[in-house]
């Protein structure tokens, strides 16, 4: 498929455990390819990431746009931070990596994660994402953070890192850590509550958004949650992030 369509382009999400990608009208936010998915090499070094990323594209033979995230700082197309892939990526001028995976001439973006899920809440989910101060939540391998105002990203935030109770807030309430220690949900909505408390007290948000693959089972775990502020469940769910990816790209975001 070439570039036919000028509201199409391809998200792609590099996660701890899988490489996930689509084909996205970022008109109306939806993907129009289905989403495919390949576990992350392991080790998860750029080059053995980006050639898993050029597999993806290839299958949809598509030769646009591509939005890419990753679960790392990106600073002016660095990636500056590694916590849940191969340290290897520390300082890796990811446009360069991709263009020689993916072709010189394509378009490319490379964000954080839970930004480009931010993103994509703000454009297509609930009214309230783009109403305000607004902190968006992922919860898979880490604990991703996106902080909004009226709509606008503050990016590279990586509140998963906080120090919590002697060690950080993605070690003791990431969704890997709910599977890791068998916690119910009740038990570990406790963990995410004791999470959500520390961040209000220092950015006092005025609407919580949480996503990742286990808000799929929102209504599990985010009714035992105490915090004062209102908490939605991300409407794109788990696509928040292919789908952000696309918008980034289509935008010519380069955060
Ligand atoms: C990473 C973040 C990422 C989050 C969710 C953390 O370990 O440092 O960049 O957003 O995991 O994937």
């Amino acid at each position: 498929m070439s570039e036919q369509n000028p509201t199409l382009a391809f998200g792609i999400d590099i996660g701890g455990s899988g490489v996930k990608g689509a084909l996205v009208d970022v008109s109306t936010g939806t993907q129009v390819t289905e989403r495919k998915r390949i576990a992350t090499p392991q080790p998860s070094t750029p080059d053995a990431v980006a050639e898993v990323v050029r597999e993806l594209i290839h299958a949809e033979n598509w030769d646009g746009p591509v939005g890419i995230t990753v679960p790392a700082v990106v600073r002016q197309q660095v990636t500056k931070t590694a916590a849940n892939i191969d340290k290897a990526w520390i300082d890796t001028d990811v446009q360069e990596l991709f263009r020689h995976h993916l072709g010189e001439q394509r378009d490319i973006t490379v964000l954080n994660d839970a930004d480009a899920a931010g993103m994509a809440e703000v454009r297509f989910g609930d009214q309230k994402a783009r109403t305000g101060s607004v902190m968006m939540l992922t919860f898979g391998t880490g604990i991703g953070s996106a902080l909004l105002m009226d709509g606008n990203l503050y990016p590279n935030t990586e509140l998963g890192h906080m120090k919590m109770k002697k060690t950080t807030a993605e070690k003791y309430a990431s969704s890997k850590v709910r599977d890791d220690e068998e916690l119910s949900y009740k038990e570990w909505a406790k963990r995410v509550n004791k999470v959500m408390e520390r961040y209000s007290e220092l950015f006092n948000p005025q609407t919580f958004i949480v996503g990742g693959g286990i808000s799929r089972k929102a209504d599990k775990w985010v009714p035992y949650l105490t915090i004062e502020q209102e908490v939605i469940p991300a409407k794109l769910r788990n696509e928040a992030g292919i789908i952000g990816a696309a918008l980034a790209v289509h935008e010519g975001l380069r955060p």
